[in-house]
């Protein structure tokens, strides 16, 4: 992969934009925060998974006790895949020669090789964070930012219902930020969402918008008549806080942190955590049944229905929106190219996205300190009453 250098044409700024890996601008601009890779879930004391993240391939591991660590995808050795061995206590064993790796990468044991020659071997390792239901990792290098999160006060209710998701498709990470930050693609690309609780939250009319730079990321303001108003907030660079409607009528409505992780140029994984103030035990329950049943859906496990056949799930709240916006972003093409689209003056919000983009990463080019983001104080001032969903 080539070295970003400064852009000289409109065409290689677009660029820039999507490409994640090492030796680009926003491969290096993303390795300054921390991003969700797995759901806690997914990965068992013992256990061990392949990860891919900005184009580089990590094995994530917990070990026995339980805690989560995250090392280089290959063995330094022959270069086999490390998840495929062993974890043992809080270590990893290449299943290839038995190379034995601890949580911070350095080799314990090299058996056919002894200790002098393990103790020169070191393979990279990242800080990792267990929070919400994911497993998030810092991939910088040197020290790590201290881990935060957009509004934790939403994601850390006393006795809160909280759900996390995960959904990999295949195109770019930029599209699917692009669009969290495109208003009107609501009245169009869930257009078949206007049934039940969301009728009374999403109307067809098209909204006039507003966008604006916070400590954060950015505001997105959508009025779509008196009474409907939109805000949403999205945390630089890849998070999007909303508030959607509540599973049933009369239960509370839902703060969603949604992350669009890259793992390389043409695939991403928008991990979701849910988090539903607690009502009574029977709705607590519902609402747990509910996302039990539905929640473990992927759109991109029913590509050929959706593209070819037009068949959608009936589900609206977790299944609908997001097969309407995996047809919308992938129709676009594993990497949109950019260089051919033709934008209107409802794009303000894509706009002042790129910009700021192009500013950070400008900024890191010219040796520069980039804004400090700082997350979100409260969730005081998002509407929960008549927000729309968006994302
Ligand atoms: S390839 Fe891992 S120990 Fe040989
Ligand atoms: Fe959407």
């Amino acid at each position: 992969m080539s070295r970003d250098t400064a852009p000289t044409s409109v065409a290689e700024r677009l660029g820039h934009l999507h490409h994640t890996g090492p030796a680009t601008d926003m491969g290096r601009l993303l390795r300054r925060f921390w991003h969700p890779v797995a759901l806690s879930r997914e990965l068992r004391p013992g256990k061990a998974k392949a990860c891919r993240l900005l184009g580089e391939t990590m094995t994530l591991y917990r070990g026995e006790s339980g805690r989560p660590y995250l090392v280089a995808g290959h063995c330094p050795h022959r270069r086999t895949l490390l998840h495929t061995g062993w974890v043992q206590g809080e270590d990893i064993r290449c299943i290839y020669h038995g190379w034995k790796f601890d949580g911070a990468g350095q080799c314990r044991e090299a058996p056919a090789e002894g200790a002098e020659t393990a103790a020169k071997i070191r393979v990279p390792a990242w800080p990792v964070h267990e929070y919400a239901g994911m497993i998030f990792a810092w991939p910088g290098e040197g020290e790590a930012p201290e881990f935060s999160l957009l509004r934790k006060d939403v994601f850390e209710r006393p006795n809160g219902l909280m759900f996390a998701r995960a959904e990999t498709w295949r195109c770019n990470w930029f599209q699917l930020v692009e669009n969290s930050m495109d208003a009107v693609h609501v009245s169009f690309v869930h257009r078949a969402g206007l049934v039940g609780n969301f009728g009374a939250a999403v109307s067809g009319a098209l909204p006039l918008l507003e966008y604006l730079e916070t400590d954060a990321g950015i505001r997105q303001i959508a009025t779509r008549g008196p009474g409907n108003v939109r805000v949403s907030d999205w945390t630089f660079p890849n998070c999007n806080h909303i508030v959607v409607p509540g599973v049933g009528p009369g239960d509370p409505w839902i703060d969603v942190g949604h992350w669009n992780v890259p793992n390389d140029d043409e695939t991403t994984t928008r991990m979701m955590i849910y988090s539903i103030p607690s009502t009574t035990p029977e709705a607590d329950a519902r609402i747990t049944a509910y996302f039990g049943e539905f929640g473990d859906y992927n759109p991109a496990d029913h590509h050929d229905d959706l593209f070819d056949r037009g068949i959608y799930p009936r589900d609206v709240l977790l299944q609908l929106t997001s097969a309407q916006d995996y047809v919308a972003a992938l129709g676009q093409d594993a990497i949109a190219d950019r260089s051919r689209e033709r934008l209107g003056k409802s794009d303000a919000g894509i706009v002042l996205l790129r910009r700021l983009c192009w500013r950070e990463m400008d900024a890191i080019r010219e040796g520069r300190p980039g804004k400090l983001w700082t997350r979100l104080p409260n969730s005081a001032e998002l509407p929960t009453q008549n927000a729309a969903l968006a994302g």
